[in-house]
């Protein structure tokens, strides 16, 4: 994002999806490297997040503070900061408003919420994931509150990821506490059923997101052994069309192309960073076929066409359904396949098994277009 912080949903990377606990300083540093020699960081993906697991079991016995992991990142976080600032990306840490992280390896920042704001700051910290584990019973909002007044506090901007796992529904109040972005959910794993579980749990959220506070899904599978190409795909289009925040969490030091290509597609980007006042909605459930479609800034309309089924379908919708202006002819673009054709508002897909297509719908022509012949043909992956 530019300026403020969370006009647009972060994007990044985070550690956990892919390392968990096995993380240290030099894997950081060089998924920095990658972000840029990938070009992600170039296509928006700004944060680089260490998750979990990266400080030592103890505070420090006089000043209180956390220590960093003396095996694992020696050089200490500022450090790591620094390299990262270099790079053009900035840096984001996890810690959870209770007494110990979730994989309680180390402590939590319930009741150090000064201190722990105070020194993430002077350490030029730019994002908290914020964590729920081990809270104690104390109520959600007073500890995300805390934490939220802490980093207003501390001086510096620090984007304030609020990870509540949506148990206290953290979309009504996470704005109110100093939020750009809340969990809507519980984990997510490479799998399409947790895809698909989360994708449900998202349809009542829209009123919810917008600039300066996001509905936050969870990070990305993308590319992550558990979930096809097709399914990433599908995963990738509904992030999107959801202004997601886009964290991924697959490991870029050592992508297959076609994972790089998914995540940087720009047309794809260019929807989840834009507001056209409401985030992605489900507009049609048939079951196994649905139609999902956000308004875009510039009045056309981002649609996903998403089959959950077992077999390739044919799915269909239009301009009347996707309540885009009467116009004799719309120009609709897959944002995959990087094809335009001419419409006169009928729009048929035909869609893979666990497969999405994305379209962008225009209306009028701008240049003389081949009519739409009722069917997008997805790209073979
Ligand atoms: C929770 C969060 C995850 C991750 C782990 C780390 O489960 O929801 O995203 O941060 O904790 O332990």
């Amino acid at each position: 994002d530019t300026g403020t912080l969370g006009a647009r949903p972060p994007m990044g990377w985070n550690s956990w999806n892919t390392f968990g606990c096995n993380i240290n300083e030099k894997l950081i540093r060089e998924a920095a490297d990658s972000l840029v020699s990938s070009g992600m960081a170039k296509a928006g993906y700004q944060y680089v997040n260490i998750d979990d697991c990266w400080a030592e079991k103890d505070r420090d016995p006089v000043t209180g503070q956390y220590v960093p992991s003396r095996t694992r990142f020696p050089s200490g976080i500022k450090a790591l900061a620094d390299y990262v600032h270099a790079k053009g990306l900035k840096l984001g840490i996890y810690t959870s408003a209770g007494t110990l992280t979730c994989a309680k390896t180390m402590p939590g920042s319930l009741g150090h919420e000064d201190l722990d704001a105070r020194t993430f700051a002077s350490w030029d910290v730019d994002l908290l994931k914020y964590d729920n584990c081990n809270n104690q019973g104390v109520p959600a909002k007073d500890r995300y509150q805390a934490m939220g007044d802490a980093l207003r506090k501390s001086g510096r901007d620090i984007l304030y990821s609020i990870c509540e796992w949506g148990a206290n529904d953290p979309w009504l109040w996470g704005k109110s506490v100093g939020g750009q972005m809340w969990r809507t959910t519980g984990d997510i794993n490479a799998s399409w059923g947790s895809v698909m579980s989360i994708l449900d749990q998202q349809a009542a959220l829209s009123p919810y997101s917008g600039p300066g506070g996001w509905n936050d899904p969870d990070m990305l599978e993308v590319g992550n052994p558990g979930l096809t190409v097709a399914e990433s795909r599908a995963h990738m289009s509904l992030w999107s069309l959801l202004n997601a925040p886009l964290i991924a969490g697959n490991d870029v030091r050592s992508m297959p192309a076609w994972v790089r290509t998914m995540l940087t597609d720009p047309d794809v980007l260019a929807v989840d960073q834009d507001w056209g006042g409401r985030q992605g909605m489900r507009i049609r459930d048939d079951g196994d076929q649905e139609v999902w479609s956000k308004p875009m800034s510039d009045g056309s309309v981002a649609v996903v066409l998403l089959n959950r089924g077992a077999a390739a379908q044919t799915i269909s919708t239009s301009a009347a359904e996707l309540k885009l202006p009467e116009a004799k002819a719309y120009t609709v673009r897959d944002l995959w396949a990087n094809t335009e054709a001419a419409s006169n508002g009928a729009i048929r897909a035909q869609v893979g098994s666990h497969d999405a297509v994305m379209l962008r719908i225009t209306p009028g022509t701008t240049t003389a277009l081949p009519p739409l012949v009722t069917v997008v043909v997805q790209p073979s992956a």
